[in-house]
């Protein structure tokens, strides 16, 4: 069976590239970067990863971020995720960068997108995986240090496809980026915002009325209004939905209790996504297996999911009908 789920052509639309920063790499780029870790080996690394809520991973995650400096970090970062989802049947991505993360400890903007992109670039020769790069600010954050990062964003204006909304949610409302996603808007960027992950329903109305967004990263905590599920329904707006991550972000007590296949029920365009497949214990085909096992899933069902995936992407038409 996983075979065939794996067979099953596939697009990841909510997967965070500092997310995918194995140990393994971590401790070589930290080696050459001549950067002194807490820590000297891959168990005692892996022993950390044991979360409480979102704010306890981010606390770890940004600081394993600062192992990254320069072009080629970044670069060997994004082609060991392309280089590994090969394997799972993924077809295309669209991948979230957090600049701010890094420009935050002087890292130059340019470094940073140019190593990603060189990578993209490489990996659709090798692996015949297509891309788009979505640049998500943070919303930690003020909206005036999103509008520098944009400005700076400017002069690779051509790499990026769409914009987004990450870190610590509660407290931290789509309503408060409304002037910059606008800003955004005008320039010609697409929208995605991560809201109702620990969030209340709200913040997932804010971000379609407010942002404008095509898409809602987690949005899980849509269960608790009906009317927003009509909502989500009629307009075909896809929740990217990352069932390992809930867990162990504690969203979900265990992957049996998550809603995903309830959503899927109802007509919800839900698709199945990693998140930050290194600290999550799964990339995307890990994910789609543990809801087959633990949800009922059946194989048509999963391919369904793969097929709103593909949809609910970026790509033209004609290239989502070359992919399905
Ligand atoms: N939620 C919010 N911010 C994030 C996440 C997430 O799941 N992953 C990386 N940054
Ligand atoms: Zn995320």
């Amino acid at each position: 069976m996983e075979e065939l789920i794996k067979k099953i052509p596939k697009a990841e639309l909510h997967l965070h590239i500092e997310g995918t920063l194995e140990p393994e790499l971590m401790l070589k780029i930290a080696k050459r970067n001549n950067i002194q870790l807490p820590f000297y080996n891959i168990s005692e690394v892996k022993k950390l990863y044991d979360f409480n809520n979102l704010q306890s991973f981010l606390d770890i995650y940004y600081k394993s971020t600062n192992v990254l400096q320069n072009k080629q970090d970044f670069y060997d970062l994004t082609y060991s995720y392309l280089q590994r989802v090969q394997l799972d049947g993924v077809r295309h991505v669209e991948i979230f960068f957090d600049p701010q993360s890094h420009t935050s400890r002087g890292i130059a903007f340019s470094e940073v997108i140019e190593g990603i992109y060189e990578a993209l670039v490489q990996g659709k020769k090798d692996f015949n995986i297509s891309f788009f790069l979505i640049m998500s600010f943070l919303r930690h954050l003020s909206e005036e240090d999103a509008l520098h990062t944009l400005e700076q964003s400017l002069p690779y204006k051509n790499y990026i496809k769409a914009v987004g909304l990450d870190s610590s949610e509660q407290g931290n409302p789509p309503s408060k980026f409304k002037n910059l996603f606008q800003k955004c808007q005008e320039l010609g960027f697409l929208s995605v915002a991560h809201a109702g992950e620990e969030g209340p329903a709200e913040y997932i109305w804010e971000a379609l009325n407010l942002l404008g967004v095509k898409r809602i990263d987690h949005g899980v905590r849509c269960v608790e209004d009906k009317n927003l599920i009509s909502k989500l329904i009629e307009s075909k707006i896809p929740l990217t939905v990352c069932p390992l991550s809930n867990v162990k972000l504690k969203v979900y007590e265990n992957m049996k209790s998550h809603h995903i296949k309830e959503l899927f029920d109802m007509g919800v365009r839900v698709t199945i996504n990693s998140d930050d497949p290194a600290y999550f214990g799964g990339y995307i085909l890990e994910n789609y297996n543990q809801c087959m096992h633990h949800l009922g899933f059946t194989l048509d069902e999963m391919r369904q999911i793969a097929k709103y995936s593909i949809e609910g992407s970026f790509l033209s038409d004609i290239e989502k009908l070359n992919l399905i």
